[in-house]
């Protein structure tokens, strides 16, 4: 393969190349009050315990909510809800009822008190693991325990933030089982 011609980038905007998986809409709840916010920075961290990074800023009114109770639900979305994902994004639940706002059906969870959003593809309830490094990163490690997620689609059409007002729409599968290694899978 030739050699990609390239020139000095802004390190600032690297994540343009970086950026994670879905972008997910996490709800939380405390003492009677929901919230809902659009969050794009977040990475597994393990299998077992099941343990996912978050990162939520301090600005954000789901940041106290979160701190204080320990816990929220990752709601992934799919495209069909891309527009309610940016409004969702672009308002503080200090305002609005994100829930009454964006006409989001709150459902009881099992396991923990923030509310799951019907409308979502998949819900993963999660109890904060680690919140250390949420002081001077605003980094959450949490511990999923609970899932909730249909049987079909088996990859839905996420969307994935790309900055800049910019999504991207998980499109074809490759499939390269082939190539793995069977504890690599
Ligand atoms: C596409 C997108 C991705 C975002 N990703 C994050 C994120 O990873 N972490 C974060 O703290 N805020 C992120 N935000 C910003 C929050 O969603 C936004 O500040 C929101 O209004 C917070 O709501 P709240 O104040 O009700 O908690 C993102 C916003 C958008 C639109």
């Amino acid at each position: 393969m030739k050699a990609i011609e390239k020139y000095n980038f802004p390190v600032s905007e690297i994540r343009r190349f970086l950026e994670p998986g879905p972008v997910v809409l996490v709800s939380s709840a405390w003492k009677g009050e929901t919230d809902i916010m659009t969050m794009g920075w977040h990475m597994v961290m393990e299998f077992s315990p099941s343990l996912v990074g978050c990162l939520i800023s301090s600005g954000n009114h789901s940041y106290e909510l979160i701190r204080r109770s320990k816990e929220c639900v990752i709601n992934v979305p799919t495209v069909a809800l891309a527009k309610t994902v940016a409004g969702i994004g672009n308002c503080s639940g200090a305002e609005v009822d994100k829930f009454k706002q964006f006409k989001l059906t709150a459902q009881e969870a099992d396991k923990v008190k923030a509310p799951l959003i019907a409308q979502c593809y998949a819900n993963l309830e999660c109890r904060l693991a680690d919140g250390g490094l949420a002081g001077k990163y605003n980094l959450f490690i949490f511990e999923v325990v609970r899932a909730h997620a249909p049987k079909r689609p088996k990859y839905p059409k996420t969307i994935h933030y790309r900055g800049e007002g910019m999504f991207m729409v998980s499109g074809r599968s490759l499939n390269l089982k082939r190539l793995f290694r069977p504890g690599m899978l």
